[in-house]
């Protein structure tokens, strides 16, 4: 190979590396803000709000995490509402629904949904690591659509799943959207390099490995491994019930319970 191939080449995954590095000078604060701006366009509120997207209703996997509990009514809620998708499906089966988003014109457009397809819910402008509700106020949270993994860190979503347990009843179920992707294909080199960066940047000092940000977009922690998922939830004083993940999906769940 050239010189000069070689020196394109070289020059290209540095590009790469410096791009993906973006992600470890942010503190987790930071991070949530990052994404907080990707959803607040306009074009964002707009995409997660559109008709058919709302009417498309559970996915298999919502439907199978969902039929898992064997729950079809009860005060159920749901963190990442959006337009109201899942929301607006799980009144319609019977669920007592409130849904939390950070971006107030989400909230308004799920409950704006809801109306049109006939059904209540109650709506609030939340930051999801930061969840303020009653004490065994829900029979069901769900952290929809690979939520979980828009959290940095794994001391804030520790400090979530907290909070997720306060709110639930005994008894009472957990479901947990994830992205899971076992094939990240990070070097322990580079991990090492990200977290130095993260250093001398003084930026996210708990970077950890399936850290990104998603198309350059949002912040995600890919999970690339069952017994790191495993740990967090029952640390957060769970109950694992099933682990859904599959290599072709990068959509995952679980279903855990808060003990009686
Ligand atoms: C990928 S969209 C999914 C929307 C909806 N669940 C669906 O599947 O149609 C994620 C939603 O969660 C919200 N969101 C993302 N991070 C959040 C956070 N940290 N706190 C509260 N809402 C958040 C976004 O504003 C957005 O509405």
């Amino acid at each position: 190979m050239s010189t000069r191939i070689r020196a394109a080449k070289l020059l290209i995954k540095t590009g790469r590396f410096i791009q993906s590095a973006a992600v470890a000078i942010m503190r987790p604060q930071d991070l949530i803000e990052f994404s907080r701006q990707y959803y607040l366009k306009q074009d964002n509120v707009q995409g997660w709000s559109d008709a058919q997207l709302v009417n498309s209703g559970l996915s298999t996997l919502e439907r199978s995490l969902l039929n898992k509990t064997g729950a079809n009514h009860g005060r159920l809620l749901l963190l990442g509402v959006g337009g109201g998708r899942e929301a607006i499906s799980l009144a319609k089966l019977g669920f007592e629904v409130t849904g939390i988003d950070f971006i107030p014109q989400m909230v308004e457009r799920a409950e704006a949904n809801a109306r049109k397809n006939g059904v209540g819910i109650v709506g609030l402008v939340q930051e999801i690591s930061q969840l303020d509700m009653p004490e065994n106020a829900y029979d069901i949270v769900w952290l929809s659509a690979a939520m979980y993994s828009c959290v940095p860190t794994r001391k804030r979503r520790g400090d979530m799943l907290k909070r997720i347990h306060n709110t639930l009843r005994p008894g009472g179920y957990f479901l947990c959207g994830f992205l899971w992707n076992p094939r990240v294909d990070v070097s322990s080199k580079i991990v090492f390099l990200k977290k130095l960066i993260a250093w001398l940047t003084l930026g996210n000092f708990h970077y950890e490995k399936g850290d990104m940000l998603r198309f350059n977009l949002e912040f995600i922690h890919a999970f690339t491994a069952h017994k790191e998922l495993k740990a967090e939830i029952i640390q957060g004083g769970f109950e694992l019930i099933d682990i859904q993940a599959n290599d072709e999906n990068e959509f995952a769940g679980v279903i855990a319970r808060k003990p009686f």
